[in-house]
C-alpha cells in the first residue's frame, strides 16, 4: 500500500518516500496543538452527527465514530494517549487513533471537511473560551477596584502629571480611573467574542463542498451564533486571534501602568502603600527589603503579550488567500498570551486586594508642592472677576513668595497676599485646603467624593452587582 511506503496514512497516496527528519520537525505542530484536543473532538462529533442526519454517512458508522471519539477523549484525559510527531498535528493524531479503534468507518469522518476548516474551528473555539475566562477574571478585578474606591472615596492623594504633584485627588478617584480602563478592556473582549462567534466548519479546504451538509446544525451544536458566510475567508481568517491579542495587549498595558505605580508607591521614598507579605518577596542579602516582584512581573508580562500580537500580525501580513502553512504559527503566541494575561490579572487582583493604603503619607504628599495653587487662581477668577491668565500670574507670584518663606500658600498672611494683588480678601482662605480643593471638583467626572460615589454606583449597576 502506497500510504505505508510514504509513512503517512492521511495523504500518502501519491508519495513515494516519507519526509526528511527535519521536514517532520518543522512541519509538526502536535507538540503545541495537542491542547486543542477537546475542541477537535467536539468539532468531529458535531460533524459526524450532521453527516448522519444528512444521510451522507450511515447511522451505524456515525455511532462507531462517536463512540471512538469518546474513547479517545478519555484516553487523552487519562494521559494514556500516545501523541506522534509523524502524524503532524492534533487532527491526524486523533483520526489515526480512531482508525485503530473502529477501522474503516473512521475514514468517513473526514467527508466534506478539511484540516483547514478543522483548525479554524478548533482554534476559534479555544480562543473564545479563553476570552470568556478572561472576561470573568476582569469582572473580579474591577469588583476589587470598586470596593477599594468605595473604601477610599475621600482618601486624599496627590494627582500627578509628568509624575510631578499636580492637583489633589482622592485614591478612590484614582482606583475608578483603572475601573474605566479595565471596563473598556471588558467591552473590547466582549466585542471580540461577538465577532468570533461564527462557525467556519464546513468551509472544507477553501471552496465549500458538494455534499449536502447542514452548516447551521454544526454551528448550533458547537454553540456559535451562526456559520461564517464565505468559505475562503473562513479558512484564512485569523482576525479572532488578532483581536484577542489586541485586547490582551491593551489590557496588559493597563495592568503594567498600574503595576508601575504600585512599584513606585511601595518605595520608602513614596510610602503610599504597603504590599502584603503574600504579594512581595524578600532579598537574600538585604534583610530590610520587601520587593514588589508580583507587580514587576505583571509589568514584564506585557512584553511577551505585545510580542505575540506583533508576531501574529507579521505572520499574517503577506498571506494570499486562503490557507498557508504559515498560519500554523498562529497558536503558541496566543496560548502564551492567554496564560500570561490570566496570571497577570489574577496577581494584580490579589495584590490590590491585599495591599494597605498609608493614608497619612498620601494626604501629606497631596498638600505638598503647592498643589492647591489652581484653587487660588480659580478663586481670583470667581471672586475678583480676573481673567484666568491674569489669575495664573498672580498665583505664580504667591507661590514664589511662599517658596521664599518656606511655607504653604494657606500659611501666607492676608497682608502678604494683598501686597501681591489688592483684590484678594480673607474669603480666599476658605478654598486654600486640600480637602476643600478635592470637594470643590464637582464637575462631571471630577474627583469630589460625591462624584466618586456616583461613578461607583454607575459601575456597580453596569456590572449588576
Ligand atoms: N496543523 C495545521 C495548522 O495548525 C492544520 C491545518 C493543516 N492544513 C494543511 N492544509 N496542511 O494550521
Amino acid at each position: 500500500m502506497s500510504n505505508l511506503t510514504s509513512g503517512n496514512q492521511m495523504w500518502g497516496g501519491r508519495f513515494v518516500t516519507g519526509p526528511d527528519e527535519i521536514m517532520e520537525e518543522i512541519n509538526a505542530s502536535i507538540d503545541f496543538d495537542k491542547v486543542l484536543y477537546a475542541q477537535d473532538i467536539a468539532g468531529s462529533k458535531a460533524h459526524a452527527r450532521m453527516l448522519v442526519k444528512q444521510a451522507i454517512i450511515s447511522a451505524d458508522d456515525g455511532d462507531k465514530i462517536l463512540k471512538g471519539l469518546d474513547t479517545i477523549l478519555s484516553e487523552i484525559e487519562a494521559g494514556e494517549f500516545k501523541f506522534s510527531r509523524a502524524l503532524e498535528d492534533i487532527h491526524m493524531n486523533i483520526e489515526s487513533r480512531l482508525a485503530e479503534l473502529i477501522g474503516e468507518a473512521a475514514g468517513r469522518l473526514h467527508t466534506a471537511r478539511s484540516r483547514n476548516d478543522q483548525i479554524a474551528l478548533d482554534f476559534r473555539l479555544w480562543v473564545k473560551q479563553a476570552a470568556q475566562q478572561l472576561d470573568g477574571l476582569l469582572v473580579t478585578l474591577i469588583g476589587v477596584l470598586i470596593d477599594k474606591a468605595d473604601e477610599h472615596k475621600d482618601t486624599l492623594m496627590p494627582g500627578f502629571t509628568h509624575l510631578q504633584g499636580a492637583q489633589p485627588v482622592t485614591f478612590g478617584h484614582h482606583c475608578m480611573a483603572y475601573v474605566e480602563m479595565f471596563g473598556r478592556d471588558l467591552s473590547r473582549v466582549r466585542d471580540a467574542i461577538h465577532r468570533m462567534d461564527e462557525c467556519p466548519l464546513g468551509a472544507a479546504a477553501l471552496a465549500g463542498t458538494g455534499f449536502n451538509i447542514d452548516r447551521h446544525m454544526t454551528s448550533d451544536e458547537l454553540g456559535f451564533r451562526e456559520p461564517t458566510r464565505n468559505s475562503l475567508d473562513s479558512v484564512s481568517d485569523r482576525d479572532f486571534a488578532l483581536e484577542f491579542l489586541s485586547f490582551a495587549s491593551i489590557c496588559a498595558t493597563h495592568l503594567s501602568r498600574m503595576a508601575e505605580e504600585y512599584v513606585i508607591w511601595s518605595t520608602s521614598q513614596f510610602n503610599f502603600i504597603s504590599l502584603s507579605d503574600k504579594f512581595s518577596t524578600g532579598s537574600s542579602i538585604m534583610p530590610q527589603k520587601k520587593n514588589p516582584d508580583a507587580a514587576e512581573l505583571v509589568r514584564a508580562k506585557t512584553g511577551r503579550i505585545n510580542g505575540s500580537l506583533i508576531g501574529l500580525l507579521t505572520v499574517m501580513k503577506g498571506l494570499p488567500l486562503t490557507y498557508s502553512k504559515d498560519m500554523q504559527e498562529d497558536k503558541e503566541g496566543v496560548f502564551d498570551a492567554a496564560s500570561s494575561l490570566r496570571l497577570a490579572i489574577a496577581a494584580m487582583t490579589g495584590m490590590i486586594d491585599d495591599s494597605s493604603i498609608n493614608k497619612q503619607e498620601m494626604a501629606k504628599a497631596a498638600g505638598s508642592g503647592y498643589s492647591i495653587a489652581t484653587d487660588l487662581a480659580d478663586w481670583l477668577v470667581r471672586e475678583a472677576d480676573m481673567p484666568f491668565r491674569q489669575a495664573h500670574h498672580v498665583t505664580g507670584a504667591a507661590v514664589a513668595l511662599a517658596e521664599k518663606n518656606e511655607c504653604g500658600l494657606e500659611e501666607l498672611s492676608l497682608e502678604d497676599l494683598q501686597a501681591i494683588d489688592k483684590r484678594i480678601e480673607k474669603g480666599v482662605f476658605d478654598v486654600l485646603s486640600v480637602e476643600k480643593s478635592v470637594q470643590s471638583r464637582k464637575s462631571f467626572g471630577g474627583t469630589s467624593p460625591d462624584n466618586v460615589a456616583q461613578q461607583i454606583a454607575w459601575w456597580r449597576k453596569q456590572l449588576g452587582s
